[in-house]
């Protein structure tokens, strides 16, 4: 069977040009994270870069890499990097800028995003849903209005009707972590404090992504369907406690969602960023090595969350791993041990079909903004110029080698 491999983009991190609740938060926040921004000690690489963490325009996505215009030349360089998939969102706000109203200019964008994937031999794996949602769904309360499954359930159908010839489809991008730090943390819109927020969303999120599973497979009966869910390595530092908080907080951070929507998932698209070392607390990790926003690279991790999914008895791909590193110093060692770890996996009977690093292009790392590299290619802010960099080529070296296998 054959391996798809590529890298992963979100509508609102790369199109620029876009107007849904996240815009307009950021129009109201860019202050506050400035001065947020001003209390910290950034390393000299960071800021001489442009934009960086100090200056307003990091924190307002604008045009971001203006890619709604230049996808074509963004999936021309995925290609010459040996990619055989891509994996994006579409951005629901074009697609639906007033309740019920559906713009067909922008469904034909997207059907020319999917032509020219296609033409380059790239198979799409198209995320329904990457966050952002249309304003006037915020204004209704986003994720907690109570039309919101019956919402995104008529949006995707829509989607799934227009772009029927598309095989993978992914609901909702890291259900657990939009409801969190929305509705939890308060950190991103809509800024709530509350658990009960942070469950009510998170049942509404359940409750679309059932909804949305029976329209897509009505009106695609061939479609796979799965969602991109983000899921961290918890390590106990060993003993009783440590034992039982790993099991409770694996339980609910990363097997909770899962569980409740097993039944309607084709496959498991698992996001891979973290590794925490439980030892009578959280995250007492040696960092060894962490990228440029303080995250530790740990991939031995994505082996033993790999382990657990196999369990599931379903097709998993990696939909997002990538590290932020401006320097690229990091990031051809970070994709080979992550796909060593994802080939010993394999090895052991694991049904991994695919890796999407995290990401294509440099892009908008939402409320961090543009600072944080995670780019295979690099993006000049100023010009738009895109620069393959050398683990771009690291990665490329890897895909032709496993093909070979
Ligand atoms: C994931 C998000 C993605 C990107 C990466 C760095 O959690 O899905 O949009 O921000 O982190």
């Amino acid at each position: 069977m054959e391996f798809f491999f590529g890298a992963a983009t979100a509508s609102h991190q790369v199109e620029g040009g876009n107007h849904n609740d996240w815009t307009e938060w950021e129009l109201e926040n860019t202050d506050r994270l400035v001065e947020n921004a001003e209390r910290r000690a950034w390393p000299d690489f960071i800021l001489r870069n442009y934009p960086n963490p100090l200056q307003k325009e990091n924190y307002i996505s604008g045009r971001a890499c203006d890619h709604y215009h230049r996808f074509r030349e963004d999936f021309d360089i995925a290609k010459s990097l040996g990619h055989n998939a891509h994996r994006f969102s579409i951005e629901w706000s074009r697609i639906e800028p007033e309740e019920g109203k559906f713009d067909e200019r922008e469904i034909e964008h997207y059907r020319e995003v999917l032509k020219a994937l296609r033409e380059r031999g790239l198979e799409p794996f198209v995320t329904v849903w990457h966050w952002t949602l249309p304003v006037w769904i915020a204004r209704k309360g986003g994720l907690l209005a109570p039309e919101f499954p019956e919402y995104f359930a008529r949006y995707a159908e829509t989607l799934a009707r227009a772009f029927a010839g598309v095989r993978f489809w992914i609901t909702v991008n890291e259900p657990e972590v939009v409801s969190r730090r929305g509705h939890l943390t308060g950190d991103w819109p809509p800024q709530n404090k509350s658990v009960f927020s942070y469950r009510r969303s998170l049942r509404q999120l359940i409750r679309a992504h059932r909804l949305a599973y029976v329209r897509i497979k009505a009106s695609v009966p061939g479609a796979e369907i799965g969602i991109a869910h983000k899921m961290d390595y918890f390590e106990s530092g060993g003993g009783f406690i440590n034992g039982f908080l790993k099991w409770f907080i694996d339980k609910t951070v990363n097997f909770n969602y899962l569980d409740r929507v097993r039944h309607e998932l084709d496959f498991i698209g698992f996001n891979y960023y973290f590794h925490h070392r439980i030892y009578y607390g959280f995250n007492k990790n040696e960092n060894k090595t962490i990228s440029d926003l303080g995250w530790e690279v740990y991939p031995g991790g994505i082996y033993h969350v790999l382990l657990k999914l196999r369990d599931y008895g379903k097709p998993i791909y990696i939909t997002e791993n990538g590290i932020a590193d401006a320097e690229d110093a990091r990031r051809a060692m970070f994709i080979e041990g992550h796909l060593e770890w994802i080939r010993k996996a394999v090895k052991e009977g694991v049904d991994v079909r695919g890796y999407f690093h995290w990401s294509l292009i440099d892009n908008f790392e939402w409320s961090s903004g543009f600072w944080p590299r995670f780019g295979l290619v690099e993006i000049n802010y100023k010009t738009l110029e895109r620069k393959v960099r050398p683990s771009a080529l690291a990665y490329k070296q890897i895909i032709a080698s496993w093909r070979k296998e």
